[in-house]
């Protein structure tokens, strides 16, 4: 069953119309500086990331493992993070873990030098969702981070995935002192699945020792789309109607970011990153670094040569943003000039 849902979940977004409707980091514009003052070669984009040095700052945020297909996905990623110098996430690894199913197909990321590791559980399942069911622990979770050799255990909250999903879990309960009991262990990061995180959210989570976050916002993968797709084909008729209703459900992804940049905590920016462009509008708000998960899945589920390309290309584009706004260093692009401009303005609060 999760099997199958793994494979789903890879095939549907590679089938297309899963995104929301409008690109919210288009409404970020950066002020372009005619006068730049350093040479593109100077440009340097490099940061540290939890310690970890990122020749870009960008992560490929957690997305498939657990069916023999992803293997193939996982190692493409890793190889190509590994020789580009981004970090990497694993999707979730409750199949590897507690069924044992094709754990290969993450533990293959461990092969790769890939300077920034995430391993990946969801909080629906650290929390019973029926009676005589296992929740994964604090040795279910250091065994995820084990397999691919973590440096940071990424917890996902997708409540709105679940209620799309006809086989869903709708527990929620108790879920915030069951990611604080892992985070008490463990360096845990915390990230939605597309619908965003807000002030009071992140607070609450920081204050039970989680140290990261990322954002996954909305106006990029639509997980309430994807399910959609999925409760269409199964003929599960009310799921399917859900998923069109909260397409667009969710806090967009620069808002959300704008929300978390006060905490003074590393933050990942997600949801919707598609070019290197979007990355320097990501780092100019506030984020450590940018993560993407649809855009480069195409490319990953391709072969390495057009993986390690798409990288590239982003990594160029980012070191052109850089320039253009006359920033030698990462540093320098955060205090870089933008405007807030349409839908994403109109969300900010006042
Ligand atoms: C095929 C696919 C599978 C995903 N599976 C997971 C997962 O298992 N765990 C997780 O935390 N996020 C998962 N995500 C969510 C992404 O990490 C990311 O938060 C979200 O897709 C928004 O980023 P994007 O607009 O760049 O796709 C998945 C995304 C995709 C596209």
């Amino acid at each position: 069953m999760l099997t199958h849902r793994k494979a789903d979940h890879v095939r549907v977004v590679l089938g297309g119309d899963v995104e929301g409707s409008h690109r919210f980091w288009d409404d970020i514009q950066l002020w372009h500086t005619a006068l730049p003052e350093v040479d593109f070669a100077e440009v340097d984009p490099s940061v540290t990331f939890f310690g970890k040095r990122l020749k870009a700052p960008l992560v490929i945020t957690g997305m498939t493992g657990g069916y023999p297909g992803a293997t193939t996905i996982n190692e493409n990623l890793a190889r190509a993070a590994a020789e580009v110098g981004v970090g990497m996430g694993v999707g979730s690894e409750r199949a590897a873990i507690v069924k044992g199913q094709f754990p290969e197909s993450y533990s293959c990321v461990a092969r790769y030098p890939v300077p920034l590791k995430f391993a990946n559980i969801g909080a629906p399942q650290i929390i019973p969702q029926r009676e005589g069911e296992k929740v994964l622990g604090v040795d279910e979770a250091r065994a995820a981070m084990q397999l691919i050799g973590a440096d940071l255990l990424a917890i996902h909250l997708n409540f709105l995935q679940e209620m799309v999903q006809p086989e869903g879990d709708r527990r929620a309960r108790g879920a915030l002192d069951a990611i604080g009991a892992l985070a008490a262990q463990m360096p845990v990061l915390v990230k939605e699945t597309g619908a965003g995180l807000s002030r009071p959210v992140a607070e609450k989570l920081q204050a039970r020792h989680v140290v990261a976050f990322d954002v996954s916002g909305t106006g990029g993968t639509s997980f309430a789309a994807v399910e959609h797709h999925r409760a269409k084909a199964a003929g599960a008729e009310r799921e399917a109607r859900l998923g069109r209703t909260f397409w667009e459900w969710g806090i967009p992804a620069p808002v959300s970011l704008r929300e978390l940049a006060p905490l003074g905590v590393p933050l990942i920016a997600s949801g919707g990153v598609r070019s290197g462009l979007d990355i320097a509008r990501a780092v100019a708000l506030g984020a450590t670094a940018a993560g993407m998960a649809g855009g480069v899945l195409k490319a990953a589920s391709t072969g390495y040569e057009p993986t390690v390309n798409e990288l590239r290309h982003l990594v160029h584009e980012f070191r052109t943003a850089m320039f253009l706004t006359g920033s030698r260093t990462v540093a320098d692009l955060q205090t870089a000039r933008y405007s807030i401009t349409g839908l994403t303005r109109q969300w900010l609060p006042p």
